[in-house]
């Protein structure tokens, strides 16, 4: 466990060249939040409740974002070490244990955190190691039996250090004091030209003070540097999500092909089927199913309620219990009251459907005009027949029908029946004609060509 004193500096002023991308690197998201929120949100649960987080000066604009963390600016980016030393130039940790945290290894988990904490009461430094299947680029901790003597970046290691399977996370644990006086001490006469934070370790030994390490599992320090990091982070956070989705009682038909988000809630026996994308701010409540290949993103869905197949739910929408959203429908900014039905091919947009109410297939609320979005309202026990198009600000009373294919463009009173008035013309026996007349300009123009 954390003590009361343990302060937390979390380096996220990284260029992040290796992603190529206008975005800073730690604000990039896995499963829809950006690393270092991640990371933030391992160190609260953790207990770790103070945290000074150091930006990059292109995110000096964003630091609010960071309360109640304190920000720093590391302006001139001259490696780790010297972003730990700009984080202390700004507080004193004095004898408090300060754990240092890239924002760049978000998966890193409490137990971990917690361990190694456990590991430092008797060091002046605990390192948290692992061993990944490829060692590559980390940087090799040098031990000595329970000892670390240094930590060698790849692009300055010998061939026999590199051969060294353990690696650094880049989380470790220090006495506050004694890091900020190794953080001054450090130099840069290495490949990178960079300040080192791993360099602390040689200085620690030097002092003959004591480095102990743990190893972590692999699964939750991989460090995200490039675009296939990230995605390999993402697929280990998605597994995460569907696990503690699973332990928690829903059923997800096939896991690895439904995408969660760090805040998709769900109620208990809740079915999911394959192909299914949760994107931020959904809550899926009690006994929902959702059948497969459905969109969801700032969408709640109330009890018993029954979306899909190939349902998309924008943000606003809003189920109540019971509602029932089918193929190829897409709600936004709606509230589908209890029982209501929207089950085939329909766009509703920015409306109420009433409790009970049934649209019918091919059904369109006309929401916007190129410059306004407006408003539909159908009432309680309302029938919208096929194809009706609902041109918005427009107002269907409770128990209204609607004929197929109607243009609402004025309300209809509630226990009205509303029909467009296109009369329908039969002309009788003409049919057979009309065919040997297509047939006839078909085979005219196959001769011609
Ligand atoms: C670092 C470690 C390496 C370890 C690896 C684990 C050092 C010198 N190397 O290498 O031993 O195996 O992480 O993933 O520490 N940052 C700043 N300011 C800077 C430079 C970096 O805040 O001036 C931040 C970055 O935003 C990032 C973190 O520090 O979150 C690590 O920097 P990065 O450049 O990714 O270091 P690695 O090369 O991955
Ligand atoms: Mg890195």
């Amino acid at each position: 466990m954390p003590t009361s004193q343990t302060i937390a500096i979390v380096l996220a002023a990284g260029m992040g060249t290796r992603m190529r991308s206008d975005t800073p690197k730690v604000m990039h998201r896995l499963a829809g939040l950006p690393l270092v929120d991640h990371v933030l949100a391992g160190l609260s649960a953790a207990g770790i409740t103070k945290a000074t987080v150091v930006l990059g000066p292109e995110m000096a604009d964003h630091t609010a974002r960071f309360a109640p963390h304190k920000t720093v600016i590391q302006k001139e980016r001259l490696g780790t070490g010297h972003a730990v030393k700009v984080a202390l130039d700004a507080f004193d940790p004095g004898e408090s244990d300060v754990l240092v945290v890239y924002a760049d290894t978000p998966l890193l988990t409490t137990e971990t955190i917690n361990d190694l904490l456990a590991q430092k009461r008797n060091a002046a430094i605990a390192v948290l190691g692992f061993t990944p299947e490829d060692p590559g680029a980390y940087g090799r901790l040098i031990t000595n039996g329970d000892q670390v003597e240094s930590i060698v970046e790849a692009a300055d290691a010998s061939p026999d250090e590199l051969s060294v399977d353990l690696c650094n996370s880049g989380v470790l644990v220090a006495n506050g004091r004694k890091l900020s006086a190794w953080v001054k001490a450090l130099k840069n006469d290495n490949t990178k030209g960079e300040y080192y934070l791993t360099h602390v370790v040689a200085l620690a030994r030097a002092d003959d003070d004591r480095c102990v390490y743990t190893e972590g599992e692999v699964d939750e320090l991989v460090g995200i540097n490039n675009r296939e990091d990230l995605a390999v982070a993402e697929g280990i956070a998605q597994d995460r999500y569907r696990s503690a989705a699973m332990a928690a009682g829903v059923t997800l038909t096939d896991p690895a092909s439904v995408f969660l988000c760090h805040d998709t809630t769900f109620g208990t026996d809740v079915e999911v089927g394959p192909f299914t994308v949760f994107g931020p701010g959904v809550t899926v409540r009690n006994h929902v199913t959702i059948k497969g290949f459905c969109h969801f993103e700032n969408a709640t869905v109330g009890d018993r309620a029954v979306v899909g197949p190939y349902a998309r739910l924008r943000p606003g929408a809003a189920l109540d219990d019971e509602a029932q959203v089918g193929n190829f429908v897409e709600i936004k900014n709606a509230h589908i009251e209890q029982g209501a039905k929207v089950n085939h091919l329909s766009y509703v947009g920015d409306a109420r459907v009433g409790k009970g109410a049934n649209i019918g297939a091919g059904t369109i609320t006309a929401n916007y005009d190129g410059y306004n979005k407006t408003h539909t309202d159908i009432g309680a026990g309302a029938s919208i027949g096929s194809n009706t198009v609902l041109v918005a600000p427009v107002k269907v009373g409770d128990g209204a029908i609607t004929g197929a294919g109607t243009i609402v463009r004025k309300d209809v009173p509630a226990n009205t029946i509303a029909v467009s008035e296109a009369a329908q013309k039969n002309r009788e026996g003409t049919a057979d004609a009309y065919r040997a007349q297509q047939k006839a300009v078909k085979e005219s123009k196959s001769k011609d060509s």
